[in-house]
């Protein structure tokens, strides 16, 4: 039996169990059979969670770019590997083929190399959805630098700290990027972050809205001369297996941003092999998923999982209302897309809208729904499901993380019977665990707890960069030896597990995953602001919207709260970007605080979220007489 697509249920079945009693064998089949390695490795995984030291195909020799671009020039060299849809339906779509997909990646890299990248270097890549961003980290992996791609719609604060922080020696971006109606100035937005980068020596810019630049004498080229004038050969970097491959931020509940490390070869396998399952793809199939390459779902799911499997991958550069809200549908029918793949958020968006521009377009090429970031709600579920697959197409509801790399819970297609809200059974050779808070692993069905992972998979982060213990304390210490999700979950009366959403102080708004922690920074940073807290709650089409309270320093009628409001938004648009602004704001005589001074952010959650019950014994508190002033002016 092949182990590599999974057919059928009891199949599933057959195999997860293999895949547990047995994850060596059940890994180096995987590996042995679908990739193509400069040399084999000497052990499949060794791992210790207590230091965390986790090592998958160790001794292995290979490049990634090899096993999604070269393996598949000599049988499939002008099969499309990408498409490129643009923002402005009118400029026509671009079909790169795998052969041209080489040499573009070829000259891309020699560029790179002849502004003195090699093998270790760190590159930013801060680029919108356009084809030179996928042909970026492939050039990158090509010769061994590692990329750290920032998302086109962090501000240049954000964008200094995670080039700092990981000390790239070069900048890729654009003049500019297109979205929907607007364009943003991506190039004076890298100009103002690099006022404070002294380790950037290089910035190469791709020309896209042409809007007028200015080019920093000795350290910015435009990237076109360079690219018409390099080789398109270009030997690949032969790496080892745990050799990094990219670092990609993410946020925490505490602190600044966490730079995720994934690494080669373990990377490649775990997301080919969830791609070819999660979505079934057979050849001839077009695959799109809607995410920005800017995180991690667009690095495993539009980038290498797809281009592993030999698949053709549409890469969209615009928004889901431009021209219309029919834009997806339009795109669906145009390619004939049979997988598509996007965000709940997005879902809710556009079930608000109506089903006229659905109902404009012939969506039967549509063989499989998927849907990740955040918990899908029923309503939402059943939309898609009546309306986009016309009850036909099953909904993949997949859990994972940029820590896991890949998809981690899943329906397999076909193959597992979905239900509205869950995300259902752990992929092949994922051990998940619900714990309790004393520590306990909560066994049998109908439970709920703290979702873990019991045993290492090929692609888990190996560290945070620049900062092993932070990982070990975020991941590896709430639980003894279990990699600890910080979400919460139920297995219900079958084993299907629901996600039922962080458990920390992140929160996902719009599948965005934002922590609490660098927006009240960015907030007291406002002169008449003395203290903040951050909160989620419920909001119809962004899942969690942002509820913030705030107290000044000087309190009083004379203060203009709309002004404030307006210069708060602006101060976390300037810090972290307009995707961290806030829907509410409550200005506040004081914050509920414990004894001990600690911020009580639970009773805030459930005032921000109209939930006045049980909110506990708050006599306890420090200050307990302010919890009715807030819920006397809740907005
Ligand atoms: C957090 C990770 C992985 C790609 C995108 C987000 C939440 C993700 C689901 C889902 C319920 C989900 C979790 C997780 N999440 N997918 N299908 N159902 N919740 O990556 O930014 O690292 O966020 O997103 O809370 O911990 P990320």
């Amino acid at each position: 039996m092949s182990n590599y697509h999974i057919k059928n249920f009891p199949e599933y079945f057959h195999i997860y169990r293999n895949s547990v009693r047995n994850p060596e064998l059940f890994w180096e089949e995987i590996a042995e059979e679908h990739f193509l390695w400069r040399e084999k490795w000497n052990k499949v995984v060794s791992w210790d969670f207590s230091k965390p030291e986790i090592k998958w195909y160790e001794g292995a020799k290979l490049n990634i770019t090899e096993n999604c671009i070269d393996r598949h020039l000599y049988t499939n060299g002008d099969k499309t590997a990408i498409i490129f849809e643009p923002n402005n339906p009118d400029e026509g779509a671009l079909h790169i083929s795998y052969k041209e997909l080489h040499e573009r990646v070829n000259k891309m890299a020699n560029v790179l190399k002849s502004y003195g990248i090699k093998k270790g270097d760190r590159v930013c890549i801060y680029l919108p959805m356009i084809p030179e961003l996928a042909v970026s980290l492939l050039a990158c992996a090509r010769i061994g630098a590692i990329h750290s791609v920032v998302f086109a719609g962090f501000s240049s604060t954000a964008l200094s700290t995670r080039i700092n922080d990981s000390d790239c020696k070069m900048v890729l971006t654009s003049d500019g990027s297109y979205r929907g109606t607007k364009s943003i100035e991506l190039k004076s937005i890298v100009d103002e972050a690099l006022e404070n980068c002294p380790c950037v020596e290089t910035v190469l810019v791709v020309e896209r809205t042409n809007t007028p630049i200015t080019l920093k004498s000795g350290r910015d080229f435009l990237i076109a001369p360079l690219l018409d004038a390099a080789s398109n050969d270009c030997e690949p970097e032969i790496m080892d297996a745990e050799d990094p491959l990219f670092i990609l931020y993410t946020s925490g509940s505490t602190g600044k941003p966490k730079g995720m490390v994934h690494t080669t070869a373990g990377y490649m396998v775990y997301t080919a092999y969830t791609f070819k399952n999660v979505f079934q793809y057979i050849k001839g199939d077009v695959y799109w998923c809607t995410a920005d390459i800017g995180w991690i779902t667009g690095h495993s799911y539009i980038v290498y999982g797809p281009l592993a499997n030999g698949a053709t991958t549409v890469l969209f550069e615009g928004v889901p209302n431009y021209p219309n809200y029919g834009r997806f549908w339009e795109i669906v029918e145009k390619h004939k897309v049979n997988q598509f793949y996007t965000a709940p958020t997005a879902i809710r968006a556009l079930a608000k809208e109506g089903v006229e521009f659905v109902d404009h377009y012939d969506l039967s090429s549509i063989k499989i729904l998927g849907t990740v970031g955040e918990p899908i709600n029923e309503e939402a579920w059943h939309w898609y499901d009546d309306n986009i697959g016309k009850k036909k197409a099953p909904i993949v509801d997949t859990w994972w993380q940029t820590e896991t790399g890949g998809v981690m819970i899943t329906p397999i297609p076909f193959s597992t019977p979905t239900k509205p809200t869950y995300a259902t059974l752990p992929f092949l050779g994922i051990q998940p665990v619900l714990m309790d808070d004393a520590g306990n692993e909560i066994t049998g069905n109908q439970v709920d707890g703290k979702l873990c992972i019991k045993y290492p998979w090929p692609s888990i982060a190996r560290t945070i960069w620049g900062d092993h213990q932070r990982f070990k304390e975020t991941y590896f210490s709430t639980f003894k030896n279990m990699y600890f999700t910080g979400d919460g979950a139920l297995r219900d009366e079958v084993g299907y597990y629901r996600i039922t959403g962080r458990v920390d102080d992140v929160i996902i708004v719009s599948g965005h995953n934002l922590g609490t922690a660098p927006i009240e920074d960015a907030i007291n940073e406002h002169p008449a602001v003395s203290e903040s807290a951050i909160v989620g709650f419920p909001h119809d089409i962004k899942g969690n919207a942002l509820y913030g309270y705030v107290t000044l320093k000087e309190t009083g009628e004379s203060r203009d709260h709309d002004n404030l409001r307006k210069e708060i938004n602006q101060i976390i648009t300037e810090q972290i970007g307009p995707i961290a602004k806030l829907d509410k704001i409550q200005f506040t005589d004081a914050l509920p605080k414990t004894r001990s001074g600690k911020i009580m952010r639970r009773i805030l959650r459930k005032i921000a979220s109209n939930d006045m019950s049980n909110l506990g014994d708050t006599s306890t508190l420090l200050n307990p007489e302010v919890v009715q002033d807030i819920i006397d002016n809740v907005l």
